[in-house]
C-alpha cells in the first residue's frame, strides 16, 4: 500500500521506487534494506537476543531500542517502551547496529493492536498496522514536528481520515503467473499476496479476487506482469490497466473478455512494458480496450475525473478533508486571487473556486490533468479557471510581471518537492499568503528553508499535519506562510 498517486497514462514516467506522491509507477512495493543507505552487512549473527527495550520510532517507523548490554537494535513492528525478545537477522559493520526480527513482545505497548491483516511486515506495505490510531497520530505529528523544527513553527494536531481501513482507492499487484497478486516482499523479489488487503477499497479487492481466481483456473501461457486498479468512490466502479511484456499479449484476451463481464469494472486499458526492473509503465501508450465512460469521483459536494496519466489522490475522502484545510488557509476572505501550482486534475482549484475564490490559475504538467480538470469545472458551472498544461518552471520563467501578482499561491508539488526554478520564482512573484500541501516532510522543510532564505519576509504560521494514509508512515502536511509587509 502506498499513499498517493496517478493513474497510469501514456504521459507517465517510471520511476525505479515507490513514491507515495507522485511516482506511482514502480512495482509495489521493495522496500529498502532497514539501516542507513550504502551501509556495509556485517556477517548474520542468527542470536537470540532477550530484554530488548525499545525507546523510539524513527521516521521509517523502524524501532529503535536497545539490548541489554547496551547495543543498538532496529526492528520493525515494535512500539515504543515495549520490551521483546528479538531474532538478530543483520548486523552492520560499520555502526555495529543489530537488525531484528520480533520473536516475542514480552512487555506490550498500551498502544499495541492485533493486526488486522495476515501479511503484516511481509508485504511491504502497511507499517504501524500494530499500532492504534492515537499512537500512529502521535507518531506522524511527531515526524512533522521534527522535519518543520528549524521553521519554528506550530504544528497542529492531525486532522484525521474519516476511514483508518478500506479507504485506499489506487492498487497496483505484481502478478505471478502461479495465480498469486499481490506485491514483492520487502527487500526481496517474492511475490507476497495482498489477498484480503485491509486498506483497498472494497472494490478493487473484489475484482483481484475475481482475477486471482481466473488466474487460478487458466490454462496456457499468460504474458500479465502488472494489474493496476482505481475505484471511484461514487460510483463504485474501477479503472483496470493490465500490463504485459508484449503488445500482442499471450493470455490476454480471455481475461479482458472475463472482466468486461463484471458490472464494477469501468474501463480497462492496455499496456505493454518490456522493460526490466520494477518500473510499471514503459513508454508505450495505454490502449483503451473497453469503456463504460469517465470515472466520476465525488469528493464533498464536487464532481472529478480521474483519467488515464493524470494523478489523484489514493484517499479521495481524506484529500477530501486536506483541501478543505487548504481553502481555509488560503481565503480567510472570498474574492481571492490564486495560482494553485501542481494542480493535477484541479482537486484544490475546484474547492477554491466553491469557496469563492474570484480567480484561479492552475499550473500542471499533465495534459490529460488539465484536460480533466476542464471537463470537471464545466460539470460544476464553475468560471474563473484558468488552466496553463505545461511546467511549473516553465511558467514561473516566462511570467511578465502585471501577471504575477496573486492573492494566494498554492502548491502541491510531488514528493521530490520544489526545484530551485519554482523556489526562485516563488521567492520573485507577489503574493501575500502560500499554502504548501506536501506528501513529504523532508523535502517541505527543505523548500520552506530554502524560501525563508530567498525571501526573507516570509513567515511561516501553522503546519498542519493530515492522516491521508493511516496504517503507513507517510503523512501530508500543509503549511501556511504569509508575506510580512517590509517598513
Ligand atoms: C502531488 S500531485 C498534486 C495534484 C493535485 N494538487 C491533487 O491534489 O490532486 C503533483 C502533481 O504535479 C504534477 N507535476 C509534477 N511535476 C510538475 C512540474 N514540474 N510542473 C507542473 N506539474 C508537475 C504531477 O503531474 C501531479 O499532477
Amino acid at each position: 500500500m502506498r499513499p498517493t498517486e496517478s493513474f497510469p497514462g501514456p504521459k507517465s514516467t517510471p520511476s525505479s521506487r515507490p513514491q507515495p506522491c507522485s511516482a506511482p509507477e514502480s512495482a509495489p512495493e521493495r522496500q529498502a534494506e532497514p539501516g542507513a543507505p550504502g551501509e556495509s552487512e556485517g556477517q548474520v549473527a542468527l542470536a537470540v537476543i532477550a530484554g530488548v527495550e525499545i525507546e523510539r520510532l524513527d521516521d521509517a517507523s523502524m524501532a529503535v531500542g536497545t539490548t541489554p548490554d547496551g547495543r543498538a537494535v532496529m526492528v520493525a513492528g515494535a512500539l515504543p517502551g515495549e520490551v521483546l525478545t528479538m531474532r538478530v537477522v543483520r548486523t552492520s559493520r560499520r555502526t555495529g547496529l543489530l537488525y531484528g526480527q520480533i520473536q516475542e513482545v514480552t512487555r506490550p505497548s498500551p498502544d499495541r493492536v492485533p493486526s488486522p491483516c495476515a501479511n503484516f511486515l511481509r508485504c511491504g506495505g502497511c507499517d504501524l498496522l500494530h499500532a492504534n490510531t492515537e499512537a500512529q497520530h502521535r507518531f506522524k505529528e511527531r515526524k512533522v514536528s521534527s522535519a518543520l523544527a528549524s521553521l519554528g513553527v506550530r504544528v497542529s494536531k492531525i486532522v484525521p481520515a474519516p476511514a483508518n481501513f478500506g479507504y485506499r482507492a489506487f492498487a497496483k499487484f505484481v502478478v505471478e503467473t502461479s495465480g498469486s497478486l499481490g506485491s514483492y516482499g520487502p527487500h526481496s523479489h517474492d511475490v507476497v499476496s495482498m489477498s484480503g488487503c485491509v486498506v483497498h477499497a472494497p472494490e478493487i479487492e473484489a475484482i483481484a479476487e475475481n482475477v486471482r481466481a481466473w488466474l487460478h483456473a487458466r490454462a496456457g501461457p499468460l504474458d500479465l506482469r502488472y494489474v493496476l486498479m482505481r475505484a471511484s468512490t461514487l460510483t463504485r466502479t474501477v479503472a483496470i490497466t493490465l500490463v504485459s511484456r508484449r503488445e500482442e499479449a499471450e493470455g490476454l484476451t480471455s481475461l479482458v473478455e472475463h472482466l468486461k463481464d463484471d458490472a464494477r469494472v469501468a474501463r480497462i486499458g492496455l499496456h505493454a512494458n518490456a522493460t526490466e526492473g520494477d518500473a510499471l509503465l514503459g513508454d508505450a501508450p495505454v490502449r483503451t480496450n473497453f469503456d463504460r465512460g469517465p470515472l466520476e469521483e465525488r469528493l464533498d459536494d464536487i464532481v472529478h475525473y480521474i483519467v488515464e496519466g493524470a494523478f489523484s489522490q489514493v484517499n479521495p475522502t481524506a484529500a477530501a478533508r486536506a483541501y478543505r484545510l487548504v481553502s481555509q488557509l488560503a481565503m480567510p476572505v472570498v474574492g481571492a486571487r490564486v495560482l494553485d501550482l501542481y494542480a493535477g486534475s484541479g482537486g484544490i482549484a475546484l474547492r477554491l473556486l466553491a469557496d469563492g475564490a474570484l480567480h484561479v490559475v492552475a499550473v500542471e504538467s499533465s495534459a490529460a490533468a488539465i484536460e480533466a480538470a476542464r471537463n470537471a469545472a464545466a460539470a460544476n458551472r464553475e468560471g474563473g479557471l484558468s488552466l496553463y498544461a505545461e511546467p511549473v518552471e516553465a511558467f514561473l520563467r516566462r511570467m511578465p510581471p502585471p501577471e504575477s501578482r496573486y492573492d494566494v499561491v498554492v502548491a502541491n508539488p510531488p514528493r521530490k518537492g520544489l526545484s530551485p526554478t519554482v523556489l526562485e520564482g516563488l521567492a520573485r512573484l507577489s503574493w501575500e499568503r502560500l499554502v504548501y500541501m506536501s506528501c513529504n516532510p523532508s523535502s517541505l522543510a527543505r523548500d520552506l528553508e530554502d524560501l525563508g532564505r530567498l525571501d526573507p519576509r516570509i513567515r511561516f504560521v501553522s503546519a498542519h499535519p493530515v492522516d491521508l494514509f493511516p496504517q503507513t508512515k507517510h503523512v501530508e502536511t500543509v503549511v501556511l506562510a504569509e508575506r510580512v509587509a517590509q517598513r
